[in-house]
């Protein structure tokens, strides 16, 4: 994916310029860590395609990029820790390396260097930018809340977790193409119609992604298989399965999931009620529904066809990734 090389590029250079030196080391070296051992780098890459969508100054929009990243980083080492997740990226997480005390405060630091990123732009602006950017993160705690409490909560709705989802991860990918989009001056509607684009992308990536936990080549994810039947998630995996399970599954999906274990028999016979109820087809059409929805708004946005063909890549790319 041509344009796709050439962002990530770009996002990787401005990223090397931040490498931290500060100390302690204790604190930075695990901040460093995760920063430069990349990731997909997608959301930076969405504040730039929203910039330039509006033909706007790429020099401008680098710092709020970096900032959108480091804020991702800050969430995934706290994610880690909540969801007792050992692998990220192929690479142990940070609070197995460290110890959750340092996954805590090298995930805070980040928040902050994050906020800092966006000191360079004039008041108005950052002004603008900050109150969405505060906005996403209060959104974000809540769905990752929700996230936690629906482990135990018995009855979880599809409703709830479309929600749940939409505040942990739809929110975050809106507010990267809204902030590019408005540092390049576009329209409020504009950047309002780029915004839900961004969000129910969000939402069928977080869908790719509650997919690929258990039907992704481990390797290409780089995170522990089935973390989420572990975990007792209530993905929409689980929700579908449900929806579609016999009397004898239905009580078998509620004894495993009743229960923490490391037991592999509860992936195993989680996996296969998975299979069974074809949740995996189920789940394809919904992103593919989501993806549509998003599509829609792009529609709206009055600008000539050809500007508008990157995101339709990337939406099609991150819908067909494997990692
Ligand atoms: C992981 O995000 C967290 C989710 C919202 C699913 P990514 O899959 O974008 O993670 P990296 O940054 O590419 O590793
Ligand atoms: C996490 O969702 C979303 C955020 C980090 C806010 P997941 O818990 O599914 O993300 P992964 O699978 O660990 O990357
Ligand atoms: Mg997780
Ligand atoms: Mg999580
Ligand atoms: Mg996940």
């Amino acid at each position: 994916m041509e344009f796709l090389d050439h962002y990530q590029k770009i996002v990787a250079e401005a990223v090397d310029k931040y490498t931290f030196t500060e100390k302690p080391s204790e604190l930075y070296e695990p901040m460093n860590y995760i920063i430069s051992h990349g990731g997909k780098r997608l959301r930076p890459i969405m504040v730039l395609m929203g910039n330039e969508l509006f033909d706007g100054d790429m020099e401008k929009a680098i710092k709020p990029a970096l900032a959108i990243e480091f804020f991702h980083n800050f969430t995934l080492i706290h994610d880690d820790i909540m969801d007792e997740a050992p692998i990220r990226r192929n690479k142990p997480t940070i609070h197995t390396l460290h110890g959750i005390n340092v996954g805590i405060l090298s995930g805070d630091a980040l928040l902050i260097k994050a906020y800092q990123f966006f000191e360079d732009l004039e008041p108005e602006l950052f002004k603008k930018c900050i109150k969405i950017f505060s906005e996403t993160g209060a959104v974000l705690c809540e769905g990752q809340q929700n996230d936690v409490n629906f482990e135990t909560q018995k009855h979880v709705s599809y409703d709830e977790y479309i929600n749940m989802i939409t505040s942990k991860t739809g929110v975050l990918s809106a507010a990267s193409f809204q902030i590019g989009a408005l540092i390049a001056g576009a329209s409020e509607e504009d950047a309002e119609l780029i915004y839900n684009f961004g969000k129910h992308i969000g939402i069928a990536f977080q869908i790719m992604d509650d997919y690929l936990d258990v039907f992704g080549d481990m390797e290409q994810f780089g995170k522990k298989h089935a973390g989420d039947i572990y975990e007792n998630k209530k993905t929409i995996l689980y929700l579908l399965a449900l929806e579609h399970a016999n009397e004898e599954e239905l009580s078998e999906l509620n004894y495993w999931f009743s229960k923490k274990t490391d037991n592999v028999d509860k992936v195993y016979s989680v996996e296969k009620i998975f299979r069974r109820t074809k949740v995996d087809d189920k789940v394809l059409r919904l992103i593919q529904k989501h993806n549509e929805i998003g599509q829609s708004y792009l529609d709206k946005i009055n600008l000539p066809d050809e500007k508008k063909l990157p995101f339709r890549e990337l939406a099609n790319y991150l819908l067909r990734r494997e990692s």
